[in-house]
């Protein structure tokens, strides 16, 4: 937690940030943010919600602006974000929401990530509670999904840096004078996106959580354990698991020393393949012999998705298990894109002197 101030007249008695970040984009926006409110003299205190205990959180003093920056995942603000912003104790302050997403370049041109319901669900939640809802900012800052995509390269790295800390700065600057800011209610389509945000709350939790292992390359330095934000990784057979509380917000794989940690992109395609083509046709011939068939829709999805979620857990476990063996961790270790130079390349958000010219 950091406490910084300087005397001159503000439009807020302080500023109070509560951010959350997996690789580091979050608490750059956090830190620019702060940067140019301490620069304009209000007081300024920046919380990473990670570190708190997020059971009692202390009422904001009255006069104070309060911020929320969290990453983007599945369409919505991750579920760390989401559990704190729902019991956040009740208040009148003025709230401002940002978000960093997945940016990307072509040429100059920095295409928009997807803010899905992010934004509407917890300013409607925070209104509920009696905070009335100032602005609104997106950040494009670089994409650190690299599960579902090839790692950025450097060039584009560092451009959405030095963009966003522009941007940003612009921001803070507006409503530290007290203005309003909800350009980015034009993304009126993010609202499309809103079943696949309920459907991501889910798949997040019970199905990416179980993508992530450790390769033979661990040397059990823990650093993953102790560093996770919400405690998901733990020791079993003396390697490292994550369990269905992992929010897959990258911090693990982007810090490993050793590059060991990998999304099991072969291991998926293969659960696909055997709960598809094996288990689901098994069970459908198993349960229309002997009870009722299964006709509707909602029913099916529901019964498949437990399913699913029960043998999801079963493959991982065995999975882990068979890591033990050098000639299946090769194979897994293989068919992991994360693996490959060309796809793999660890997403840390950079350091002010690493992005400025
Ligand atoms: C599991 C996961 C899901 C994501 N989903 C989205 C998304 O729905 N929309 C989007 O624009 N970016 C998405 N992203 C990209 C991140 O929001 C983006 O890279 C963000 O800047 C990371 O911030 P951080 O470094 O503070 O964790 C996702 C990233 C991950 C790891």
């Amino acid at each position: 937690m950091e406490n910084r101030t300087i005397n001159t007249i503000k439009t807020y008695k302080k500023i109070i940030i509560y951010y959350f970040s997996g690789t580091g984009n979050a608490k750059n926006v956090a830190l620019w943010f702060s940067q140019v409110a301490i620069e304009n003299g209000t007081e300024c205190q920046i919380i990473n919600i990670a570190q708190i205990d997020r059971r009692s959180i202390a009422q904001p003093e009255p006069g104070a602006l309060v911020v929320f920056i969290s990453p983007i995942h599945g369409f919505n603000y991750p579920p760390i974000m989401l559990n704190f912003i729902f019991n956040f104790p009740k208040g009148k302050n003025k709230v401002v929401l940002m978000n960093t997403r997945a940016g990307m370049l072509i040429g100059k041109f920095i295409t928009p990530g997807l803010t899905g319901i992010a934004f509407y669900l917890s300013a409607f939640i925070l209104f509920l509670k009696g905070f009335s809802i100032k602005a609104i900012m997106p950040v494009d800052m670089p994409s650190n999904w690299i599960s579902l995509h090839p790692g950025l390269n450097v060039r584009t790295v560092k451009y959405l840096h030095q963009r966003n800390k522009e941007r940003v700065e612009v921001f803070t600057r507006k409503i530290i004078q007290g203005k309003h800011h909800f350009k980015a209610l034009i993304e009126i389509y993010d609202l499309l996106l809103a079943p696949i945000a309920l459907g991501y709350f889910v798949a997040g939790r019970f199905f990416l959580a179980k993508t992530f292992y450790a390769s033979g390359d661990c040397n059990n330095c823990d650093l993953c354990i102790k560093s996770c934000p919400v405690k998901a990784i733990k020791k079993v057979d003396n390697r490292p698991f994550w369990t269905f509380n992992c929010e897959s917000c990258m911090q693990c794989m982007s810090n490993c020393p050793k590059k060991a940690i990998e999304t099991g992109h072969g291991y998926i395609a293969a659960f696909v393949f055997v709960f598809n083509a094996i288990i689901l046709v098994a069970f459908y011939k198993f349960f229309n012999n002997y009870f009722i068939p299964i006709e509707n829709t909602f029913l099916k999805v529901v019964v498949e998705s437990v399913l699913s979620i029960v043998f999801i857990g079963i493959w991982y476990r065995l999975v882990h298990w068979l890591l033990s063996i050098r000639i299946v961790e090769r194979i897994i270790v293989f068919t992991s894109l994360t693996k490959y130079k060309w796809w793999g390349r660890r997403y840390k958000a950079l350091k002010e002197a690493e992005y400025k010219n």
